[in-house]
């Protein structure tokens, strides 16, 4: 880090430090990578710049397309000014082809295209495991409003129609993610987090091979290659 500045908050991919501007805060990416809830621990080397990078690219091209997002400006490889917001104590999960937790809880193969989209929320807490929730769980706790809620769910059905277009370009099926939102001071709400190879699972379109942080989880090998894959197909096209 070129300057000290004031840690806010450490989390377990990324760390958050005050900025000169009240109104921002800057992000830095770690390379460490968590599962299960923080019980499983490594390193991925080089990941903090990608997804710094990759979250970047994602929330430009979001922006582009309407979605108000917290991104403010890239500072270097693994840190980015960002609009300050109070996160919502939500896991919104958007999901295209049955995997991970949802095909284990309905009994599904892994791969299962379902018919539309599906969404769930899960209260952020690792304590826990980030148990899923509905909308009256979250009105009734107060974590958001019903307004917020179906804003936000339907950012997330808007957000996974633009990336799962763009991803399919690049040869790329954007299987599920999740996404986190924020308020800002005067209440409107943002993207904000990350869009990354930890938060998606990416299959390639072909192969169906595993590009993303599920590599890391179920122990596969090839974790690196991965997210050094998913970066070069996006930025070798946009940097030509
Ligand atoms: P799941 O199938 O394990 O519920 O994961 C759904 C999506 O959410 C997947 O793309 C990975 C992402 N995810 C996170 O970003 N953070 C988490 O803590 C978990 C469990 C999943
Ligand atoms: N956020 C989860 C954890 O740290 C990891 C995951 O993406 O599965 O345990």
């Amino acid at each position: 880090m070129s300057k000290r500045r004031d840690l806010l908050y450490e989390g377990k991919a990324k760390k958050v430090y005050a900025a000169e501007d009240p109104a921002l805060c800057v992000v830095e990416y770690k390379d460490d990578a968590t599962a299960l809830d923080g019980a499983k621990k490594g390193s991925i080397p080089g990941k903090g710049a990608i997804n710094n990078r990759l979250t970047n690219h994602f929330m430009t091209l979001l922006e582009k397309s309407g979605v108000a997002t917290h991104y403010a400006q890239e500072l270097n490889d693994r840190e980015t000014l960002v609009k300050k917001v109070e996160i919502v104590p939500l896991e919104v999960i958007a999901r295209n082809i049955a995997a991970g937790s949802l095909a284990k809880r309905l009994g599904l193969t892994e791969g299962f295209q379902m018919s539309r989209p599906v969404l769930e929320f899960c209260y952020k807490s690792d304590a826990l495991g980030d148990p899923m929730v509905n909308e009256y769980h979250i009105a009734a706790m107060g974590w958001a409003s019903p307004e917020e809620v179906s804003f936000i769910a339907r950012s997330a059905l808007r957000i996974n129609e633009i990336l799962t277009g763009y991803l399919k370009g690049f040869g790329v099926e954007l299987v599920d993610f999740k996404l986190e939102f924020g308020r800002l001071p005067g209440g409107s709400l943002l993207l904000a987090d990350e869009i990354s190879p930890d938060t998606c699972r990416f299959w390639d379109s072909k192969t169906g091979e595993k590009l993303d942080k599920d590599r890391f989880r179920r122990d596969m090998g090839g974790v690196e290659g991965a997210y050094q894959e998913i970066y070069r197909r996006i930025f070798e096209r946009v940097e030509g």
